[in-house]
C-alpha cells in the first residue's frame, strides 16, 4: 500500500485527538432520492477524546488500545482511511496508527467517524501539500456522513447529508454528563433508526422552522443556549427508543436528576446527555447516576471550543 517515493513526511510520529461528537439538536428534514436523509443538526464536541498516534516508521496498519478497543468489530474505519488516502494519493507516507479508544463504539458519539477524521488530519499533516481542503472533504464524506463535521471538529450546524457545515464560532462551553446504558445496538444501527423513523410515519418537512444561525451566534451564556435547544429536539429519539428501549431508562434517570437542565439523545443513540449549568454540577450528577446505575458508562465532560 505504501510506495517508497513521495512527498517528504513532516515528522515520524504525530498525535491527534478525536473528540466525541454530540448532536445537541437533530432535525430530519426529509428523505433524499439517494436514500440518505436531509438533516439539520447543531453539533458540538466533548473534551472526551480518543488519541490517535501515527508512526511513519512502521508499515501501514491499525492497533487499538484502551477501554473500548475490544468493541471495535470488523474493519476499523481508520484502516479504510489509510487505504482510501493511499489510493487517492499514490506514494504518500502512510504508517501505523494506534488508537487509544475511550469513546464507546456505535454509541451515537461518532466514535468511528471522529477517529477517521483524526486519521485524515494525521495523514494530511504528515504529507504537507498533498491534501487540499476539497480532497479531505471528499474522502471524509466517502467514509461516513458524520466524518466531515468531525474533520472540522468545531461547534457547527450540519446540513445536507452531513457535508454542509456552518461554524457557529466560539459558543459557551457546556458542562455535560454523557450516559450510555451499555447495550449492544442493533446491526447497522444508524440506518435501522432512520428506517424506524420512516416506519413511524416520519416524513420531515424541509420547510420546517429550523435553527436560527444568527440567534445561536448571539447566544452568550449557557442558559440562553439551552433556551435555543429546547425548541430543537432530536427527531430520531422515538425511533431509537423503539429499537433500544434502555434509552428510555437512561433519559428518565438523567431527566430526574436535579442538575440536568436539558436531557437528550445524541445521534441515533444509545448515548444520552444532560447539560448542566456548571462543571461541578455535572461532576456531582455523574457521581449520582454512577452510584445508582453502576453498570452504565457515565462521564462528566464539557462541550465546545
Ligand atoms: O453515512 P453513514 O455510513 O454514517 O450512514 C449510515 C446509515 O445511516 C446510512 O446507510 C443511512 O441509512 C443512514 N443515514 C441517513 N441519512 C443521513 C445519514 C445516515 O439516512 N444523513
Amino acid at each position: 500500500m505504501i510506495a517508497a517515493a513521495g512527498p517528504t513526511p513532516s515528522a515520524t510520529q504525530n498525535v491527534e485527538h478525536a473528540r466525541a461528537k454530540i448532536n445537541l439538536s437533530l432535525t430530519v428534514l426529509g428523505r433524499r432520492p439517494d436514500g440518505y436523509h436531509e438533516l439539520e443538526s447543531l453539533v458540538a464536541f466533548a473534551d472526551l477524546a480518543d488519541a490517535l498516534t501515527l508512526d511513519l516508521t512502521r508499515p501501514p496498519g491499525v492497533t487499538s488500545t484502551g477501554q473500548f478497543a475490544h468493541a471495535i468489530e470488523g474493519t476499523n474505519l481508520v484502516e479504510r482511511v489509510l487505504d482510501l488516502a493511499a489510493n487517492a494519493c499514490p506514494g504518500i507516507a502512510v504508517g501505523h496508527v494506534t488508537i487509544n479508544k475511550v469513546i464507546p463504539v456505535a454509541a451515537g458519539l461518532g466514535g468511528g467517524s471522529t477517529d477517521a477524521a483524526a486519521a485524515l488530519r494525521l495523514l494530511s499533516a504528515a504529507n504537507p501539500g498533498v491534501f487540499g481542503p476539497k480532497l479531505l472533504m471528499d474522502l471524509a464524506l466517502q467514509l461516513g456522513s458524520d466524518v466531515p463535521v468531525c474533520l472540522a471538529a468545531c461547534t457547527a450546524i450540519m446540513r445536507g447529508r452531513g457535508e454542509q457545515l456552518t461554524d457557529i464560532g466560539s459558543r459557551p462551553r457546556l458542562p455535560a454528563v454523557l450516559v450510555n446504558p451499555g447495550v449492544a445496538p442493533p446491526p447497522g444501527k444508524t440506518g435501522a433508526v432512520f428506517a424506524r423513523w420512516a416506519a413511524r410515519g416520519g416524513r420531515g418537512d424541509a420547510a420546517a422552522a429550523v435553527l436560527d444561525i444568527h440567534a445561536i451566534r448571539s447566544v452568550s451564556g449557557i442558559a440562553a443556549m439551552m433556551d435555543v435547544l429546547a425548541a430543537h429536539p432530536n427527531d430520531l429519539e422515538p425511533a431509537a427508543r423503539d429499537l433500544m428501549p434502555e434509552i428510555g431508562e437512561v433519559l428518565s434517570a438523567i431527566a430526574g436528576d436535579p442538575a440536568a437542565a436539558l436531557s437528550r439523545l445524541s445521534g441515533a443513540g444509545p448515548t444520552c446527555f444532560a447539560l448542566c449549568h456548571t462543571p461541578a454540577a455535572a461532576e456531582a450528577m455523574a457521581d449520582r447516576i454512577r452510584s445508582r446505575h453502576p453498570q452504565w458508562w457515565v462521564v462528566a465532560t464539557s462541550l465546545g471550543p
